[in-house]
């Protein structure tokens, strides 16, 4: 009789996994585990013990020396390509005036949309890359872009290109997000229904031909735009069958997160003054809520967001780093977990939820990524921790030593 052999590529042994397959519940761990890998994606997890025959000479056989497997981390919300900087808005913070008073005198968003539009794609795409790369060698193989510094066709289809070129340039997988209604440009001071009918009647068919982007976000607040504008961009995305995303609740409740619920929208991102009634839309939604401590952090806001109401309608929640000039210019995915629980109280299983199976869920992947379990992507990290809660724990030591992608190693 003979005896079926797998057809492996990788095999992964004297590993402790957490495999993050029970969503913010707990980190699903297999200790003395193995993992193994098969035309990039994960064909077999389990105990070690439990292994089922394999060919031995076909298989390349890692040892894990007893380090902690993870999914590969996500970032599932990023404006990482600009241009320019804000470090003068800062300094004017630290004075005394408020992100909502410098966006009103001019300045925030429409600054860096005038830096971006002046940059070139290869000026974007040289200061974007080592945001990225940052990001990367802290365990990420699946990161969110969004656009939204253009804020006219050209420059905002410039912004998507560089996001797809940086997919090419490191082993990361980039999903684009047009967010053409972040901010209202000068040239439509006075007129934003005006530029609302741009972002809808030209942009958005233009990005939808080119499969430019793989989700539409709007900014809804008192200084993005109004319930009746999002719902425009909305009807205008679900034309274009793209999904929808949305900035709400962050500086006020305009109800953005309740609008998005009736569209189906992946998540909603920020959330600090979410009420009840949205928290309710999200869970019939099934929407996540992205949370972005490092905004929370570096905008000194008091106002958390309701983080005990998402978990009792059992909303999940991720945890994202809203890479971006003006309100979070930190690129690091690893002080986000730890934000997440030094700020928001979330628990480290929770927090690495965040950034694993519900990064994927606010993305649309949660059936190929995020995971270790059978037929999910082969992204993982491997860490030289002694359990999974030191990833929020401790920050400043990078405890990754190895990352792989689609079945190939690519950091260790
Ligand atoms: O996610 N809230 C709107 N957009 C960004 C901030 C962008 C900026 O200030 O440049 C955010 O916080
Ligand atoms: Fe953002």
């Amino acid at each position: 009789m003979t005896v079926k052999t797998q057809q492996w590529q990788t095999l992964w042994v004297n590993i402790n996994l957490a495999t993050m397959t029970e969503g913010g519940a707990g980190y699903g761990i297999i200790e003395q585990g193995a993992l193994a890998v098969s035309e990039g994606k994960i064909a077999w997890v389990g105990a070690q013990a439990e292994l089922p025959a394999y060919d031995q000479r076909q298989v390349e056989v890692i040892d894990g020396q007893g380090q902690w497997l993870t999914p590969g981390l996500i970032d599932c919300h990023t404006h990482l390509v600009y241009g320019g900087n804000r470090a003068n808005e800062f300094e004017m913070r630290l004075q005394g005036a408020s992100y909502e008073e410098i966006s009103n005198a001019g300045g925030g968003i429409v600054s860096t949309v005038a830096a971006t539009r002046k940059a070139s794609e290869q000026e974007l795409f040289s200061s974007a890359l080592p945001r990225l790369t940052a990001l990367h060698q802290q365990g990420v193989t699946t990161v969110e872009i969004k656009s939204g510094y253009g804020l006219d066709a050209e420059n905002e289809i410039k912004m998507l290109k560089v996001a797809g070129l940086l997919a090419q340039a490191l082993p990361v997988t980039v999903r684009r997000t047009f967010l053409g209604a972040h901010a209202l440009p000068v040239e439509y001071k006075g007129r934003a229904d005006d530029y609302i009918e741009l972002v809808c009647e030209q942009m958005m068919p233009q990005i939808a031909e080119d499969k430019l982007a793989d989700a539409v976000d709007v900014f809804c607040e008192g200084i993005g735009f109004s319930l009746e504008q999002t719902r425009r961009v909305f009807n205008s995305a679900k034309k274009h069958q793209l999904p929808v995303k949305v900035h709400a609740e962050q500086l006020s409740d305009l109800g953005g997160t309740e609008l998005a619920a009736d569209y189906q929208a992946l998540s909603s991102d920020h959330l600090e003054f979410l009420s009840e009634a949205g928290v309710k839309a999200m869970a019939k939604a099934d929407m996540t809520a992205v949370l972005l401590p490092g905004a929370f952090y570096f905008l000194r806001e008091t106002q958390l967001p309701p983080i005990e109401l998402l978990r009792e309608h059992k909303v999940a929640m991720a945890i994202a780093s809203d890479a971006n000039p003006g309100s979070s210019p930190i690129n690091s995915i690893q002080l986000m977990l730890h934000m997440a629980c030094t700020l928001f109280r979330l628990t480290p299983a929770e927090a690495l939820a965040g950034v694993t199976c519900f990064g994927a869920k606010a993305l649309g992947l949660a059936d190929k990524k995020g995971q270790l379990a059978p037929g999910y992507d082969a992204d993982f990290a491997l860490w030289n921790i002694s359990q999974p809660a030191e990833l929020s724990y401790q920050f400043g030591v990078n405890p990754l030593t190895a990352l792989v992608r689609a079945g190939v190693k690519v950091i260790g």
